[in-house]
């Protein structure tokens, strides 16, 4: 691949830019700068510098996030920060979108991608991708509550019934339980369905991808073997 066009693709900007950034001798791989924007790149190396910065060559970005509270997942935050407002220029101009949505007020896991496959195989209500979430609610947790849960409860507006899976009791006000669907609110208002009240919203999984010990605020990108554990579809 020309270089001007790896840059370009990899979200440094137009390819005037990345013709100028280039001759300017802002670009170096193996330590060696090469000013040619026409210079014929072996991918097989995917490692190279910009202005001393390491960055590797992605043909699409996948990227977890540690949501924080107070953060929204669109680009035109209204009320609060925008959770792209957590990432760089460069992951930006790739027009990275988050694969499905959290609410403000929910911490925990979101992908992010570049990805339109992946993004529709994990965001297709029939794909029935797994989602843990771990909450905190307003009255103690009945056994009547976890029995309705599982069965299942009808939400206004939507078809069908929305049931969830290994509903366990935390502690008293402490529930996790797993959803295949996605609808808005889905959490909050199954749990309001069952006449509780949902207090604290953290997601732990998608699929059989976890967080690990990403810290809040914090972003990686997944690598093969993680991209296919979000992917994992329960046998639903
Ligand atoms: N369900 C909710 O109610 N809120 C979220 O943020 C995610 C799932």
């Amino acid at each position: 691949m020309l270089l001007e066009r790896m840059l370009q693709s990899q979200g440094f900007g137009s390819r005037k830019h990345c013709q100028q950034l280039i001759k300017n001798g802002a670009f170096s791989i193996q330590d060696e700068i090469i000013t040619n924007p026409k210079h014929k790149l072996d991918l097989t190396q995917p490692n190279f510098e910009v202005y001393g910065k390491p960055y590797t060559y992605r043909e699409h970005l996948y990227i977890a996030l540690n949501k924080p509270q107070g953060y929204e997942c669109s680009h035109q935050a209204t009320h609060h920060f925008s959770v792209f407002d957590l990432f760089d220029d460069v992951s930006m101009n790739r027009g990275i979108q988050c694969v499905g949505r959290l609410d403000q007020d929910t911490t925990g896991l979101l992908l992010l991608t570049d990805d339109g496959q992946f993004l529709q195989a994990l965001t297709h209500p029939k794909k029935h991708v797994a989602k843990v979430y771990q909450m905190e609610v307003a009255d103690v947790v009945t056994d009547e509550q976890v029995r309705q849960l599982t069965q299942g409860v009808e939400l206004r507006n939507e078809e069908g019934i929305f049931a969830a899976t290994e509903v366990m009791r935390l502690d008293e006000k402490g529930l996790q339980m797993t959803i295949h669907q996605g609808v808005y609110h889905q959490v909050k208002r199954m749990i309001a369905a069952v006449g509780n009240k949902v207090e604290k919203l953290h997601r732990a999984q998608i699929g059989q991808l976890t967080l690990n010990d990403l810290p809040e605020g914090e972003w990686i990108h997944l690598n093969a073997e993680q991209i296919e554990q979000a992917k994992f579809r329960s046998k639903l």
